[in-house]
């Protein structure tokens, strides 16, 4: 009895050594990881430990914990949406995934185009210091052809922030997408100049997307991507802000939970508003009544591309708008208007 009770507490102490022993190798792990880089060493690297609670200072704030069990187990105010020096290191498992989103496997010189990155545009957040009294209500405008004859330009325009996205064009459909623009999501194949004021977004799907903004803002040198791009681009350089892959690899894992390669241009705004703003008020998403998925600027005989498009999940995603709106952390606004 004495003997079975012996081994019994050695075999706790030997699990104790053990469990002791593997966390502190995972914490070193990590450590190691970011000494290698050495360049990175005097930034913090903001979307470790760092929590972001924003007070909520509208009625109701999207973000508020406490209200919905399910956005909170996805919800992460720790990670950062826009890249900046203090959180340009990339954990490995960042980088691994990232750089395989176009196949590249090889580790690439992420570090020094990163440098190069933050030379030419601003190392600046301006959404991690807010202004505690202000009620930042946020229009996020999809491209899909069911804002065709919505009505809906004068409600979207009285946002204080409108993000849109890649080619989307407000010229000749005022009417039923506004014409006020402070965000565009933009990568190098989807980019176009812009009016001075508007923030570019630059969606970094590889290296070579923040060597191409250097290049489009200084010398011109790329034109060419894996198809043809502006080379110059006319914008205002100090609007310029660069997603963060991490925030990707966040919005891959938590919220479209590996569905599709990675998630749309869309679902990232949604997600960029639900982390900068109060309010966020979402348009222009979805298939229209017919089931077309076009563009509001196409006719709907050209059915869009971004279904077809195959590395995102466009049923996945638009489940995700639904659950949002049904936990009221969103508004959507669908096709109530339209008359064919
Ligand atoms: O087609 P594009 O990617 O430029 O559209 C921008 C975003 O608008 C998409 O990523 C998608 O989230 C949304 N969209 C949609 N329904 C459409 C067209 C686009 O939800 N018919």
């Amino acid at each position: 009895m004495a003997q079975c009770k012996c081994q019994y507490m050695l075999f706790l102490v030997c699990c104790t050594i053990a469990s002791v022993c593997i966390y502190l190798s995972l914490l070193d792990t990590r450590g190691q990881e970011y000494k290698q880089h050495a360049q990175w060493r005097h930034f913090v690297p903001s979307d470790i430990d760092v929590q972001r609670p924003k007070p909520c200072t509208c009625e109701k704030c999207a973000y508020k914990k406490g209200l919905s069990n399910w956005f909170d187990e996805r919800f992460d105010p720790g990670v950062n949406p826009l890249l900046t020096i203090s959180n340009a290191f990339l954990y490995n498992a960042v980088k691994k995934w990232w750089l395989n989103l176009q196949g590249l496997h090889k580790e690439s010189n992420v570090d020094a185009i990163m440098t190069k990155l933050f030379e030419v545009v601003p190392n600046t957040d301006p959404y991690q210091s807010k202004n505690e009294t202000q009620c930042r209500r946020c229009a996020i405008v999809g491209n899909s052809g069911n804002l065709k004859y919505s009505s809906y330009g004068a409600k979207i325009d009285s946002h204080d922030f409108v993000m849109r996205m890649n080619r989307a064009t407000t010229s000749g459909f005022e009417k039923d997408v506004g014409n006020k623009s402070t965000h565009y999501f933009m990568y190098p194949e989807s980019a176009h100049h812009l009016p001075p004021g508007v923030h570019f977004v630059l969606i970094p799907f590889k290296p070579l997307d923040m060597e191409w903004i250097v290049s489009a803002l200084t010398t011109g040198n790329i034109k060419f991507t894996y198809v043809r791009v502006v080379s110059k681009i006319h914008l205002d350089q100090d609007k310029v802000m660069i997603l963060n892959p991490a925030f990707l690899k966040y919005i891959h894992d938590n919220w479209t939970n590996h569905h599709g390669k990675y998630p749309s241009t869309g679902m990232i705004a949604i997600l960029f508003a639900l982390h900068i703003c109060e309010e966020v008020s979402v348009f222009g998403f979805g298939a229209d009544r017919k089931g077309s998925w076009h563009h509001y600027w196409e006719n709907n005989k050209h059915a869009g591309a971004f279904q077809k498009t195959g590395v995102h999940d466009a049923k996945f995603e638009m489940e995700i708008i639904r659950k949002l709106v049904e936990e009221g952390k969103i508004t959507f606004y669908n096709e109530t208007n339209v008359k064919y």
